[in-house]
């Protein structure tokens, strides 16, 4: 089969390797469907993400065909249509117990991480019982590819930990395909105002058709004035973080009003300056953390319900086969005018 193949810092391959073949009878084999590529796939590839090692197979998101169960697996059968989670977990394990499944003790992210990942014609995931999702009949696979990881990262982590609230001012700074699903998800609870910030006019764009009652543009406008401005000198009630740069985690320290959230969902490779000394007497909340994937279900209703429709995030589609050259779309977003890229075997 094919595979997309770290090979080391700035080195990729698109190359022959071997079909995954059931390690442990709780394992599952997926052909892929659908696949995509993330941002964090970016990271890796610029060696930011040291534990992926030469040779791994790229990508967590996806939806297929069920190829193959180990002998433990009962919730599967080879033909069922499924969900695959960026999120391995057992399900068992005290972590998994209590919805931390991004802690579980024999799983997490590992998908394209430490072990091979989507972006391949097949896949074997680990406790299939529990990291899969049946499809619903009808569904469309390309808005289901966001529910791998984007939406739930977008919602968990962005929403839920910065207790979005029907009529808040919520800001957030990161017009990505993480910021777009905190955005898309925000508006399950009704704020009142929500702010996108980001130095893409294409980006604030999109976000102003996807429901954003406000945009700012970094570079042309000063930031924190105009949020204040916008408030009336108090700041907002949830300012969520989504690109993972300490800049970015500055400006929501410095919008956010007193006894508000700020929700950091970017991933950080340096440290930021925490100014307790201002924060300290705001009576706010910071949150951080890995998605769980745990409001998968909750987000697959919501899906087949119309209420939120992610397959608008996809810009640009290609062939399984045509994984270079959708890297180098996605490779180059403010260029090409890339949100999500989605690849049909
Ligand atoms: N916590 C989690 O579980 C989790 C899961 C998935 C992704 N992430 C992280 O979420 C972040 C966003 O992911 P993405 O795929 O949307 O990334 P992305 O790189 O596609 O988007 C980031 C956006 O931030 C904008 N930006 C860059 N610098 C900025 C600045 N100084 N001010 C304002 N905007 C700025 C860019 O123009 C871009 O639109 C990444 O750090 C990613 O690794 C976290
Ligand atoms: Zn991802
Ligand atoms: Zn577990």
């Amino acid at each position: 089969m094919k595979a997309l193949v770290y090979q080391g810092p700035g080195q990729k391959d698109w190359i022959e390797k071997d079909k995954p073949t059931i390690l442990k009878p709780t394992d599952v084999i997926v052909k892929i469907t659908k696949t995509t590529i993330c941002g964090t796939d970016l990271h890796i590839l610029k060696g930011d993400v040291p534990a992926v090692t030469p040779g791994r197979t790229l990508g967590h998101e996806g939806v297929g065909i069920v190829e193959e169960v180990g002998a433990a697996v009962a919730n599967f059968k080879p033909g069922d249509a499924v969900l695959i989670s960026c999120v391995t977990s057992c399900g068992k394990c005290a972590n998994c117990k209590r919805g931390l499944y991004s802690h579980c003790d024999d799983g997490g992210w590992i998908l394209g991480h430490l072990i091979d990942g989507t972006q391949a014609e097949y896949v074997r995931i680990p406790h299939g019982d529990n990291s899969l999702y049946p499809i619903p009949e009808g569904a469309d696979e390309e808005a289901l590819v966001m529910l791998s990881d984007i939406m739930p990262t977008g919602f968990e982590i962005g929403v839920q930990y910065g207790r979005v609230k029907p009529g808040d001012t919520v800001a957030i700074v990161g017009a990505g395909p993480v910021g777009m699903s905190v955005l898309l998800t925000a508006q399950f609870y009704s704020p009142a105002r929500i702010v996108m910030i980001d130095m893409d006019p294409a980006r604030l764009a999109l976000a102003r058709q996807f429901g954003a009652t406000d945009t700012i543009q970094v570079g042309s406008e000063d930031v924190v004035a105009k949020v204040m401005e916008m408030t009336g000198g108090l700041g907002v009630d949830v300012a969520i973080e989504a690109v993972g740069v300490p800049a970015t985690f500055d400006t929501c320290q410095k919008i956010v009003s007193a006894g508000g959230s700020i929700a950091n969902v970017g991933v950080h490779g340096k440290p930021v300056e925490l100014h307790i000394e201002e924060l300290w007497i705001k009576n706010i909340n910071i949150s951080m953390g890995l998605v769980n994937t745990n409001t998968t279900p909750m987000l697959l209703k919501t899906l087949g319900t119309g209420k939120v429709d992610p397959s608008k995030l996809v810009t640009h589609r290609f062939g399984l086969n045509e994984m270079l050259a959708a890297y180098e779309v996605f490779g180059n977003a403010a260029r090409e005018k890339a949100m999500k890229v989605i690849l049909s075997a």
